[in-house]
Parts: structure tokens; C-alpha cells; sequence
């Protein structure tokens, strides 16, 4: 399938011990508890602070349907825990990855082994041939899992985070099928 057909599918995606499935309204308070802790507010560019029922419902109701969006779970657990995804750019062959996980299960392995899932969607069915990402300078944890994905650096610029509303440094990366890890 290429990526010019958008249909925003969202198949069921098995990275174990995790899977990966649309997120639906039964998820609001999960993103509300994981959204509106500041700490992962801060270092994300589109998430606001404080975050309430109305952001989840935006987020449920306005971007998981235009994004190739995934709630993240734990097998035989289907409560939501993080979220990753794809946000299509201007050009059909491109999409920017982003991601964020509650933080009591931080360092576990499981945003690159999801991301990973999602990645190889991105090349392998949707036939993307370019994607980018970025994460803030002071948020390493998130240069760790990129560069586990293979992602390369392609420079720094101003960004913008909605929570905190000060301009960040943004380490800006990208990833080609052939550099996937
Ligand atoms: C960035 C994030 C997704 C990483 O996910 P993860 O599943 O914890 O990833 P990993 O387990 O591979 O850990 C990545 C790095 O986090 C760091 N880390 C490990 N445990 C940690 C902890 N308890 N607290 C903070 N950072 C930790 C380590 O540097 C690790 O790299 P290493 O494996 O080379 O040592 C997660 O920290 C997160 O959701 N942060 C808040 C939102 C966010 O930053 N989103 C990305 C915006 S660009």
C-alpha cells in the first residue's frame, strides 16, 4: 500500500510483551492521569498544562483520526500506558514520529520496542520513505531511544512547548528505511 492512500488503518500491532491498538474513548483517563503529569508535559512540544477530560477528548476526537496514532498496553492488560505514533507531513513519502510513556514504566525498553512496531509500519505498509522526529536538548532519554531506532541527527532549531510556553532547543532527527535498526 502506498502512502499516498491515507487511510489512516490501524491494525492491531504486536511488539511483545506489548500491543499496540487504536486508542478509543475508554482511554480518557489514562491520557488525562499520563498527559497531566508536568513531567512529561515539559518535554513534549504539543501536550498543554494543565490537562483535563476536554484535551483527551481533542486528542481522541481530532487527531487520532487524521494520525497513524496507537495506544500502547501491556499484553493481558488493556489499559493504555503510553501512546506513540505517525503525524503525516506535507509530503505523502514523510511522517514525524512522537511518543510519550507514563513514567512508572520508564526505562524498560518498551518505547523503543514499540516505536520500533510503528516504524516498521511506517516503511513497510505505508511504503514511507522518510521519517523525522525530534526531542528537546534536555530530554536525552528521548535521543537514547531514537538513536536505538537508527535515527541520525540533521540539526538543532528553536521549538516550541505548548505546556511550558518557552521556546526549546530541538535536536531534529531523521530515519530511511535503510537505516532502520
Ligand atoms: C522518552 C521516553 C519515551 C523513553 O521511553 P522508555 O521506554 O523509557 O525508553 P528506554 O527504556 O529505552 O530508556 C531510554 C533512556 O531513558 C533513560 N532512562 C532509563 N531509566 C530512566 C528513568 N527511570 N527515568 C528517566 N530516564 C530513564 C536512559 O538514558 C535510557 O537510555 P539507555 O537505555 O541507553 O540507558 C519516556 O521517557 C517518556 O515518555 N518521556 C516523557 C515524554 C517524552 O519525552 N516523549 C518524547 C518527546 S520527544
Amino acid at each position: 500500500m502506498s502512502a499516498m492512500t491515507r487511510p489512516f488503518d490501524r491494525p492491531v500491532l504486536h511488539a511483545p510483551p506489548l500491543i499496540l491498538r487504536r486508542p478509543e474513548p475508554r482511554d480518557s483517563d489514562a491520557i488525562v492521569r499520563i498527559c497531566g503529569d508536568a513531567e512529561i508535559a515539559r518535554r513534549l512540544a504539543r501536550v498543554p498544562h494543565p490537562y483535563g477530560a476536554t484535551d483527551a477528548a481533542f486528542f481522541l476526537d481530532h487527531v487520532v483520526p487524521h494520525e497513524w496514532v496507537w495506544a500502547i498496553t501491556l499484553d493481558g492488560d488493556d489499559t493504555l500506558i503510553g501512546v506513540v505514533g505517525l503525524t503525516p507531513g506535507d509530503d505523502p513519502a514523510s511522517a514525524e514520529l512522537g511518543y510519550w510513556l507514563a513514567r512508572e514504566h520508564w526505562g524498560r525498553g518498551i518505547m523503543p520496542r514499540s516505536a520500533g512496531a510503528v516504524v516498521g509500519y511506517g516503511f513497510d505498509t505505508l511504503g514511507l520513505s522518510t521519517i523525522t522526529s525530534g526531542y528537546f536538548e534536555a530530554n536525552p532519554a528521548s535521543g537514547r531511544v531514537l538513536a536505538k531506532l537508527g535515527f541520525v541527527e540533521t540539526g538543532r532549531q528553536m521549538g516550541d512547548c505548548l505546556a511550558t510556553g518557552a521556546p526549546v532547543s530541538t535536536v531534529r532527527l531523521v530515519l530511511q528505511p535503510a537505516g532502520f535498526a
